[in-house]
This record gives C-alpha cells, sequence and structure tokens, in this order.
C-alpha cells in the first residue's frame, strides 16, 4: 500500500458502491470493513452501550481526501463531515501542495499534561521544595495503574510545581504531570493517575487538593507541518501565481494581526482536522479546545499557521498545533467505521495520526484562503450548493449534476427552477436555457 498513488482521478464521478470498492482495494480492506461502509455502521445495539438514554445514532456524510503526500507516503483521509466543498477543496489544495514535494511533517512524543490543584498551603516555598525533593516517588506513583503503557514506554515523565499566589480564591499551587500515553488518547490513563497522585501531593504540600483532571491545552503533544508550493501551481486565469502567493501570504497576515479573523481562519483549519477526527472517533472537542487555546499562546489569539512567500518567489506554509489523538480505546477501537476509517488511514501510531492531521489542517486552510485571496468562496460553494438544490427538487442519480450544472450556469440556485428542470427532462421538453 506504501507505493500506491493517493491521486484518484474521476473518483468523484463514481457511484458510491464503486467508490466503496475502489478505497476498498486501496486500503486493502476486508469484507467485514467494506460492509460496514456500505451499511449502517453503528448499530443500535453498540450505540446503546457507548453513552446513555440512547435513542439512534446520528449519521454523518464519509468521505475519502485524495492526494495526500506526507513524507513521501500517500495517504487516504476518511473525513466525516456535514459541511460541503470540504472534502474537495483539501483534496484540490492537496494536490497543489503535492507539486511541491507534499507535506513533511513532525510530531512530538505523545505526552499529556495533567493537573493537580492545591490550596490552603501554609508555606508555598517549602511545598514547591517538597514536590522537587520527592519527585522520584511521585512518578513511581503515576506510574501505579496503567502497567501496559508503562511496559511500552509509557508513563509519567515530569513533575511541574505552578504557584499562582494570587488567584480569586487566595494562593494555589497547580501541579503538573507530564505522562506519554503512547498510542492513546490518554484522558484515562492520566485521570486515574493524577487521582492516585494526589494524597501524596496533599501530605507534601500540608495542603488539600480540589481539581484533578488533564490539560486540553497539550502543548507538550504537537503536530508540525509543513510545504511548499511552487507559485506556477496557483496561478488562475486571471492571476500569476506570484500574485496569488502574495495574497495569500496577506491573508494569513490578517489572521495572525485581528483575533476576529485569526477565529474564522482557524475554524478553517479545524474544518479538516475535525473531520478526521470525528472519523476515526477521536474526541474532537478536545482538540478543538486544544487548538484554539493554543491559537493564544502568546496572549493575544492568532492564526495557526504561517504561509509567506520564500526566498524562491515560492509559496511556504507551516502549522503547529495540539493534537491530542489515539488510536487505541474509546470510539476509535468501538465504532465500526472509526475502524474502518483505522484501517484505511494505516498509520502505525498516535503521533503519525497528529502528523496526518496536521497536514489536513494545513491544505484546509490553503484551500479557503486561496480561494478567498481570488475568486472568493461563494463560487464553489455555490456549485455544491446546486447539487443539494437539485437533490431537494427529486433529481436522482445523474440528473442531480445535469440539473446542478444547469442552475450554476443560469445563476438561479432555486429549487423551483431546479423542479422545473426535472419536468423538463422527464417530458422530454427543451428547457429554454440548457437542453439534456
Ligand atoms: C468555512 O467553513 C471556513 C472558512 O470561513 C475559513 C476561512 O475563512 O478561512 C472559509
Amino acid at each position: 500500500m506504501g507505493d500506491k498513488s493517493s491521486r484518484l482521478p474521476g473518483f468523484y464521478k463514481r457511484p458510491l458502491d464503486e467508490r466503496v470498492n475502489i478505497v476498498a482495494d486501496w486500503a486493502g480492506l476486508d469484507d467485514a470493513y467494506v460492509e460496514v461502509l456500505k451499511g449502517q455502521g453503528l448499530a443500535n445495539e453498540q450505540a446503546d452501550k457507548m453513552i446513555e438514554n440512547t435513542l439512534g445514532t446520528f449519521a454523518l456524510p464519509l468521505g475519502i481526501a485524495a492526494n495526500f503526500l506526507i513524507n513521501g507516503r500517500d495517504y487516504l483521509i476518511p473525513m466525516a463531515v456535514e459541511e460541503p466543498s470540504v472534502v474537495a477543496a483539501v483534496s484540490n489544495a492537496a494536490k497543489k501542495i503535492r507539486a511541491g514535494g507534499g507535506f513533511h511533517t513532525e510530531a512530538t512524543d505523545p505526552v499529556m499534561i495533567g493537573q493537580i490543584q492545591v490550596l490552603d498551603i501554609p508555606n508555598m516555598d517549602a511545598a514547591i521544595a517538597a514536590i522537587e525533593a520527592n519527585k522520584a516517588e511521585l512518578l513511581e506513583i503515576a506510574n501505579c495503574c496503567d502497567r501496559v503503557i508503562v511496559s511500552l514506554g509509557g508513563g509519567a515523565l515530569d513533575i511541574v510545581a505552578r504557584p499562582f499566589p494570587d488567584t480569586l480564591v487566595g494562593p494555589m499551587l497547580v501541579v503538573h504531570l507530564h505522562f506519554d500515553t503512547r498510542d492513546a488518547m490518554g484522558a484515562n490513563a492520566i485521570n486515574t493517575s493524577l487521582e492516585s497522585l494526589a494524597p501524596k501531593i496533599a501530605e507534601l504540600t500540608n495542603g488539600r487538593t480540589n481539581l484533578r483532571i488533564l490539560s486540553n491545552l497539550a502543548d507538550q503533544r504537537t503536530a508540525t507541518a509543513r510545504c511548499t508550493i511552487p507559485a506556477g501551481q496557483l496561478a488562475t486565469a486571471e492571476i500569476p501565481g506570484s500574485d496569488v502567493a502574495k495574497l495569500i501570504e496577506e491573508a494569513n497576515a490578517f489572521a495572525v494581526v485581528d483575533p476576529y479573523r485569526a477565529a474564522t481562519h482557524n475554524k478553517g483549519i479545524m474544518n479538516g482536522i475535525d473531520a478526521v477526527c470525528i472519523a476515526t472517533g477521536n474526541d474532537w472537542r478536545a482538540v478543538e479546545a486544544g487548538a484554539h487555546a493554543y491559537a493564544a499562546k502568546d496572549g493575544q489569539y492568532r492564526a495557526l499557521t504561517d504561509w509567506h512567500v520564500d526566498e524562491n518567489g515560492d509559496l511556504y506554509g507551516e502549522i503547529t498545533l495540539p493534537l491530542a489523538v489515539g488510536m487505541v480505546g474509546g470510539a476509535t477501537k468501538v465504532h465500526p467505521t472509526a475502524r474502518a476509517a483505522m484501517k484505511i488511514l494505516n498509520v502505525a501510531s498516535a503521533p503519525e495520526l497528529a502528523q496526518v492531521m496536521a497536514a489536513v489542517g494545513l491544505a484546509q486552510n490553503l484551500a479557503a484562503i486561496n480561494a478567498l485571496a481570488t475568486v472568493g468562496i461563494q463560487k464553489g460553494h455555490m456549485r455544491l450548493h446546486a447539487r443539494q438544490v437539485a437533490l431537494a427538487a427529486g433529481a436522482q442519480d445523474g440528473m442531480v449534476q445535469k440539473i446542478a450544472d444547469t442552475l450554476v450556469a443560469e445563476q438561479n440556485i432555486r429549487v423551483e427552477r431546479a423542479a422545473e428542470l426535472l419536468r423538463l427532462s422527464v417530458t422530454g421538453e427543451r428547457s429554454s436555457v440548457n437542453s439534456y
């Protein structure tokens, strides 16, 4: 599979069943996975065991992003998302990035941060000194509970004391546990460790512990993706590629300086990352929280990306963000569609999955700001919107695209017009504007 190309020309034109077969072939999926992809996915009986008061399931479209070349390997990327144009846009951006050699990515070790809140400390300096002096024992206690993670080379790495002398409720000490969760997202592992650790922390500090919970600002667990796009790849019929590269640099600068723009810019990044999180059964709320908190790490909320014209006149892009994602445990292992998605991705570790997501985020952002800085996004959106309007008017199969194309050509994307076109095609009458 490593030597297969993720270029899938014409994939979108194939019937749905055939697309599943193509991806199954590509990824070596067995029949059970194919059945899952062609069927309902999560059964009600399984859903009933996952949450409380279950009524059933809630389905989302699952698509495949093509063209991804990451560190020399091709990936097909499953994305679960309801928003039209996200999958097409990211595939298109990945194609441009591919022309410049693809993505180069890296990730830190999967180190989560857990927090213990300590109050009523009689002597803050003495408390911090006691924690420092007893670090080895504390790390040992923190490793008490998940022997599997420890046996795989993960577990407690460090303890850091962070005093807050002046809070709404008086002085507070926050004790951080750094814990390598290996291929797990690790929420359960670290929360269990924190609860085991808290009594000893209370004893050492002569204080009282309150909250014991992981931090979603997982800034010890980041992934980075970089790419360089030859300026020529960005050319449109009207605008030379070098000018588009400059327009994209300007768009990024806008989101670096202005939080109002940064929120939208980063939302576009998360369009892609969330879709991969959902498809793979990962906790997208955790990833969202981490990304946005990290975007404000210097005190002002900013773009998570850097895009600039490099010394050769090409466009350089980079993103770094926390990505607390796993490939063992939770919905990743329970949800049949998530399992199929993980099989398609075929990543070997949680940090590799994080790198893929960082690449998706960077490409999704490129797609958005490239469109915004040139034609605007409505043009592409309208094309997809037109398909939904055609569907709403009752068009089926091949007629959906034909009617959508006509609606776009007429710049009249309304259900009534779609219904009229459908009627004309059924009765064989000729439309005044377009005949089928
Ligand atoms: C829409 O879902 C996302 C965008 O608004 C992102 C952006 O503005 O960069 C297009």
